[in-house]
């Protein structure tokens, strides 16, 4: 098995009285994608800044690389990147001058930090932002900017916090491309977002934080198996056709209109097979048929207390 780029063990955190991380267990591979999903104020950001040392947990055995962020966050620093769901660009600095002052803060000796930096202001397509200052940046080309500036350490561990938070679809793309990239070489990411698409595309593994606590994990396909909402619908020719199959199938949801009867399933060639078979042996013809699998957000709504009673189904 892959050794873990991230591990963290019971991890809990409150402020005050609130309870904002209630027993987090995870466990990262290296050279992976892993995306922790969640609505607002699940927790998503303190568990980011808990692993990347910004502030300390209250309880759990943690290691990033390898080393405890609480003593030894210097360890820990030197092997990561953040960028944070608010960018940590300054807007009075240049582009150019914003990854130089990275390139400091990581004491990279000066001619390697002006390689790095151009290398990134080419990479990212920053060169015309480079001698212009941040603030006349349009907020696509800021977020590129602010990756840039994590990357100039040359991390093999990256934090991102919602990192395509407001970005149109062409710079959305770019950027799962650009975590691609990073993966292929070897590079381990951390991604919170509120896009389950973007989770759907990017993650090898998911985790949905809800109230300080992970009700689901998996690969997406694992997550959207476990919701119930996953059925094959058959088209039928007329109302005779559709009656017998209604009374083959039992009680369906049914729509005499379209002539459509929805039988639930997970779309699987074994459950097809069946069905179709069944079909055969009542004598019942079909027109057409179409599999519907739920997406993830049935999953995220499934999961995240909007719906009463669905994590019962779970279990
Ligand atoms: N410094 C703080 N002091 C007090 N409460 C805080 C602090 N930081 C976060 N919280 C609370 O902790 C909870 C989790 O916040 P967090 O920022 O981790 O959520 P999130 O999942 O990142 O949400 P979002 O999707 O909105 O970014 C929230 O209820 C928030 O109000
Ligand atoms: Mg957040």
């Amino acid at each position: 098995m892959t050794k873990p780029a991230i591990e963290a063990l019971g991890l809990r955190k409150s402020y005050g009285h609130k309870l904002v991380l209630d027993g987090i267990d995870l466990r990262i591979p290296e050279g992976s994608i892993f995306s922790l999903l969640g609505p607002n104020g699940a927790g998503k950001t303190t568990t980011v800044q808990i692993l990347s040392t910004l502030i300390g947990a209250d309880a759990g055995a943690i290691r990033v690389a390898g080393h405890d962020p609480a003593t030894e966050p210097d360890r820990v620093r030197s092997a990561i990147g953040v960028t944070g769901q608010f960018a940590a660009v300054d807007n009075l600095l240049t582009a150019e001058e914003n990854l130089l002052l990275m390139a400091d803060l990581r004491h990279l000796p000066r001619a390697e930090g002006r390689r790095r930096a151009a290398e990134l202001l080419d990479r990212f397509d920053l060169r015309e932002a480079a001698r212009k200052p941040a603030s006349t940046c349009s907020g696509g080309m800021r977020r590129r900017l602010d990756i840039a500036m994590t990357l100039i350490g040359d991390p093999r561990i990256i934090f991102l916090d919602e990192p395509t938070t407001g970005l149109d679809p062409r710079s959305r793309r770019g950027m799962w491309q650009l975590i691609r990239e990073l993966v292929a070489d070897g590079v381990t990411i951390f991604l919170t977002t509120q896009y389950l698409e973007e989770a759907d595309q990017l993650a090898d593994r998911i985790a949905v934080l809800d109230r300080g606590r992970i009700v689901a994990e998996g690969t997406a396909a694992e997550l959207k198996s476990r919701i119930p909402g996953g059925h094959v619908r058959l088209q039928f020719g007329d109302l005779a056709e559709l009656e017998s199959a209604a009374g083959a199938f039992g009680v369906l949801a049914r729509d005499d209109e379209a002539l459509t009867l929805q039988v639930p399933g997970d779309g699987s060639l074994r459950t097809l097979r069946a069905l179709l078979d069944r079909l055969d042996q009542e004598s019942i013809e079909v027109e057409g048929l179409s599999v519907h699998t739920p997406d993830l957000d049935d999953v995220f709504l499934a999961l995240t207390g909007q719906a009463e009673g669905a994590q019962e189904v779970l279990r």
